[in-house]
């Protein structure tokens, strides 16, 4: 079901930090910084040869990654995202299976403009999963 490897999300205390550790000291090519007020997140992009890095930083009051960040004073990795061909069948074969959804079950359209889902942490090995139609 699930294909290749979208991203993986690591939240971060600062975000200009982040930046400079995966340019200076990594050697990566880090995108500009980019504002998501919809998804409560500023993040910057690192591109890989098979993968994207992606830096989270909250923005707003209610961002998602303000709590994460109070668990995990030096940041962490937040998420990992896999593609999907056809998010509505994945959901509904993950449900028939007894996994969980966080929110409605509906997708919802995601940082790229595609509809994603998130899976329930406890139901696969404590790891937060974003499903992203491709
Ligand atoms: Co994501």
């Amino acid at each position: 079901m699930i294909g290749k490897l979208n991203h993986i999300a690591i939240a971060v205390p600062d975000l200009d930090k982040a930046i400079a550790l995966y340019r200076d000291v990594l050697g990566a090519i880090v995108s500009e910084v980019v504002d998501l007020p919809g998804h409560g997140v500023t993040v910057a992009f690192i591109n890989l040869p098979n993968t994207k890095i992606e830096l989270l930083y909250p923005l707003g009051d209610s961002s998602p990654i303000t709590s994460y960040l109070n668990k995990n004073n030096a940041g962490g990795m937040h998420h990992i995202c896999y593609e999907v061909d056809d998010i509505l069948s994945a959901r509904d074969n993950l449900l028939n299976k007894g996994m969980r959804i966080l929110g409605s079950n509906e997708p919802s359209i995601g940082a790229h403009g595609k509809p994603v889902l998130f899976l329930h942490p406890k139901d696969f090995c404590g790891t937060l999963i974003e499903l992203e139609q491709v």
